[in-house]
């Protein structure tokens, strides 16, 4: 989905409802953006970030609730797209009675958003959001949740990369592919153990020791570069970018040798017009936000009881959605992040339609 400029605001985004919340004495203040329940009540975490201003707050929570949206409609949930924002700093004012005021505003919403964790925000986070409301998913397992959802995420991101495999070599195996991965961290470990088993050889990269220490002592076999330029620059056939987001950007698309771009990070292109500089490079991008939903299927499934078979299963799906952005790129010429786009709309609009069916 494009990016917004941050003077647009909540009338020109086409958002459904946007609420902000206040509670003076815990020092909440929080912005949750609904983008759309055309799908469903909307799914997305709750970010807790020292923002400059309430302006970037601001932006920031529209152009997060609307690719929840589209996230949300490729992941073939029944739910729309929305996401909140806590402007303030988590490790000088997150406190049980400001977590749980947040909880009482997303109550105050009667089900028409559910959130979750995001950046700043964790598992336990989300148990004390739940004193409070039933909307919140995202929960330690001790209190009915699914737990840490990047297994999920590492296991799509595995489907999406063998789509596109499949789409470019013919075979969705990774055997004998040089696989990149850029961040060894809660994805990338189990990402490049998939790779590992399927006989993919990795090259990757960490900025932190501890990561760096952890693929030493598990995965000898892995080769370890010193930086992300190193990577992108590597003899590789898929980069798969698992820290942060911009991954994708002037610099590293005209030196970058995979052919195949599949990975965790959010938001990778670093502005718009980079998905047709991959495409004119001749490098099959597979969108982020497509390959990257296991998580949010991991909570999704939660809010049903959660299955880890189940949500296993959908998290497997990735592959289908994957191959069928492919194809619809290359049928209706365009780079698969508009073809991505263009399904996700497709299914809000035919989908979410048929709510004007009166039932009684
Ligand atoms: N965890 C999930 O379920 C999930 C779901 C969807 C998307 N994502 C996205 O996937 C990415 C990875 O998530 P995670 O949960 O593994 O996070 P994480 O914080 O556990 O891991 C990120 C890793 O990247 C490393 N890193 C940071 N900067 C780097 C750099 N410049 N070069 C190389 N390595 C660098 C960090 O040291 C860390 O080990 C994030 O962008 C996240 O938003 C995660």
């Amino acid at each position: 989905m494009g990016v917004f400029a941050s003077t647009d605001d909540p009338v020109s985004t086409g958002h459904e409802q946007v609420v902000f919340c206040q509670d003076k004495q815990s020092g909440l203040k929080a912005i949750i953006g609904i983008y759309s329940t055309a799908l469903g009540p909307a799914l997305g975490g709750t970010r807790f970030y020292p923002y400059a201003s309430e302006d970037d707050a601001l932006a920031d929570v529209l152009d997060l609730s609307r690719g929840m949206a589209y996230k949300n409609a490729l992941a073939g949930l029944d739910l729309g797209g929305g996401k909140a924002v806590i402007w303030g700093d988590p490790e000088q004012i997150k406190s049980e009675a400001l977590l749980r005021a947040y909880g009482r505003f997303v109550e105050s919403l009667g089900g028409r958003y559910y959130t979750a964790c995001d950046v700043g925000t964790y598992v336990a986070d989300m148990d004390v959001v739940a004193r409070e409301t039933r909307y919140v998913t995202g929960r330690s397992v001790e209190h009915g949740g699914a737990g840490d959802s990047s297994i999920l995420t590492a296991w799509g991101v595995f489907q999406g990369m063998r789509a596109a495999a499949e789409h470019v070599w013919g075979t969705p195996s990774l055997q004998g592919r040089r696989v990149g991965v850029a961040g060894l961290g809660k994805v990338g470990k189990y990402l490049t153990g998939h790779l590992l088993d399927d006989g993919a050889e990795v090259v990757a990269t960490d900025v932190s020791p501890k990561a760096l220490a952890w693929v030493r002592a598990n995965h000898p076999q892995v080769t370890l570069v010193d930086d992300a330029s190193a990577l992108v620059a590597a003899d590789i056939d898929v980069y798969a970018p698992c820290a942060l987001g911009g991954a994708l950007n002037d610099d590293t698309v005209p030196a970058l040798r995979a052919k195949v771009v599949a990975g965790a990070a959010n938001n990778q292109l670093a502005h718009p017009g980079i998905e047709k500089l991959l495409a004119d490079r001749g490098i099959l991008y597979t969108p982020d936000y497509v390959v990257n939903a296991g998580g949010v299927i991991q909570v999704a499934d939660e809010i049903e009881g959660f299955n880890f078979d189940r949500a296993k299963l959908r998290a497997t799906r990735i592959y289908d959605t994957t191959r069928e952005i492919l194809r619809l790129a290359d049928a209706e010429g365009v780079p698969p992040a508009v073809a991505a786009d263009r399904l996700a709309e497709r299914r809000m609009a035919d989908v979410g339609r048929l709510r004007a069916i009166h039932l009684r």
